[in-house]
């Protein structure tokens, strides 16, 4: 019973998916949440008082500058009772106003008072949750440690289709147990990891380079999810467009080498996640000044530092799982499991750049996990979000159970 005796403070917004609060109110009180609620002046256009009250059987706040609770400011108190915050359904209007910091009402009052942590359920038109206000606002929330269920894609309550749904009550739930269960585990665990992510640019003159088609936002989003888990995490990055995470610890490099040495200054850790996709080749020779178009029609290379390899093999201080990546063309399975097993790493995630729908650069991905005992795990087309939050649960779940923490698992 993740949820037993939890303290949920559920904020009620105003838009067409608030009464679906009361149905989950009724689930997390099924699953012995403790709950108390919060209802925006423009919540209580869609959903009653009487009705919330009725079912949570408690108390609903709404007012900021209440005098009836004459011996506590109710957002300092609800700010410092509660173990989280779910802010549902999140509309545009509440996302803009939280991205400025704004404290015009007991909801955000309470937010900004509060270092528990604010999961987002946002709900509304397609058109509203593209827009780029909202969706700038949004980055800018999650980029400050908010957590955010859905939207998910489906037909909305104006009649039109896509994505801007509220994620049903059951699954809002299914996350809730999720988030309490692994933040306990890796709370325990104390674990400490290290993520590479992004491309290496390997450089010929001051203006040309060697790189490849990575984006980094893989790595990007399980150095994210790992932080939020509770894991230590500090993220070694070749050169991307991305934001930092929040809670991460951001290293910027740009070549293999830097790459490795930034590496090697991070050990030891538990954890290893080698999503970066370092150049396999450098150029021999570097040329200070920029190199004439006739000055060198023939550059020779040579091999790069291959850092899963080295993290892999390296006896002082090799972490206790260290996972690989392998972007495959063809044969994926076989080619991986090859790649896993000359690197010695003990977890391949393979994944099929051929299909130019997912892999590099896009925002969704398709994987198979193959771990040590060469089990495979596939991931169907998902967001490297949800891929990255699976490849973080496995890893924690694999610390959990084998309760190895301080031993190797070879
Ligand atoms: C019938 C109706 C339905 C609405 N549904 C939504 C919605 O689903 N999502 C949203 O962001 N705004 C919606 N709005 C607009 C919000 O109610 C409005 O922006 C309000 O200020 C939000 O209040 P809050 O920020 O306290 O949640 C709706 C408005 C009306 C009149």
């Amino acid at each position: 019973m993740e949820l037993k005796q939890k303290k949920i403070l559920l904020i009620i917004g105003g838009g067409i998916s608030s009464y679906k609060a009361l149905d989950l109110i009724r689930l997390l009180k099924k699953n012995q949440a403790t709950i108390k609620t919060i209802l925006t002046p423009n919540g209580k256009k869609f959903v009653t008082e009487l009705s919330i009250s009725s079912i949570s059987e408690e108390k609903v706040y709404s007012d900021l500058f209440s005098s009836n609770d004459k011996s506590k400011m109710n957002h300092i108190f609800l700010a410092r009772w509660c173990d989280v915050i779910l802010y549902l359904p999140a509309t545009a209007n509440t996302i803009a106003r939280l991205a400025d910091g704004k404290a015009d009402d007991l909801a955000l009052t309470t937010i900004l008072a509060s270092t528990k942590q604010t999961i987002l359920v946002p709900a509304m038109n397609t058109k509203m949750w593209l827009n780029k206000f909202t969706q700038n606002n949004f980055r800018r929330l999650l980029e400050n440690g908010f957590l955010n269920i859905g939207p998910v894609e489906g037909s909305l309550a104006c009649g039109e289709k896509g994505e801007g749904r509220m994620s049903n009550p059951e699954d809002i739930v299914e996350y809730l147990k999720n988030y309490f269960l692994y933040k306990n585990m890796a709370k325990k665990l104390k674990l400490k990891a290290l993520v590479t992510a992004g491309p290496t640019r390997e450089y010929i003159d001051p203006v040309r380079f060697i790189s490849n088609e990575s984006s980094g936002k893989q790595g990007y989003e399980i150095a994210s999810s790992l932080a939020n888990m509770g894991v230590e995490t500090t993220l070694i990055s070749g050169p991307t467009n991305l934001h930092k995470p929040y809670d991460v610890k951001l290293v910027q490099v740009t070549s293999g080498k830097e790459m490795l040495i930034e590496t090697q200054k991070h050990l030891p850790v538990d954890i290893a996640v080698c999503s970066a996709a370092v150049s396999d080749y450098v150029p021999i020779s570097y040329s200070k000044k920029k190199m004439k178009k006739k000055q060198n029609e023939n550059l020779n290379f040579k091999k790069n530092e291959d850092i899963l390899e080295f993290l892999s093999k390296n006896n002082f201080q090799r972490p206790k799982l260290v996972v690989g990546f392998s972007a495959e063309t063809e044969k994926l399975i076989e080619h991986s499991i090859q790649k896993k097993d000359n690197k010695n790493c003990d977890w391949i995630v393979g994944n099929d750049i051929s299909n130019k729908k997912i892999g590099f650069n896009s925002d969704f991905n398709s994987v198979s996990i193959i771990n040590h005992k060469n089990e495979i795990e596939n991931i169907e087309k998902n967001s490297k979000k949800y891929i990255a939050n699976i490849i973080s649960k496995r890893i924690i779940d694999h610390f959990a159970k084998k309760n190895i923490h301080g031993k190797s698992i070879n």
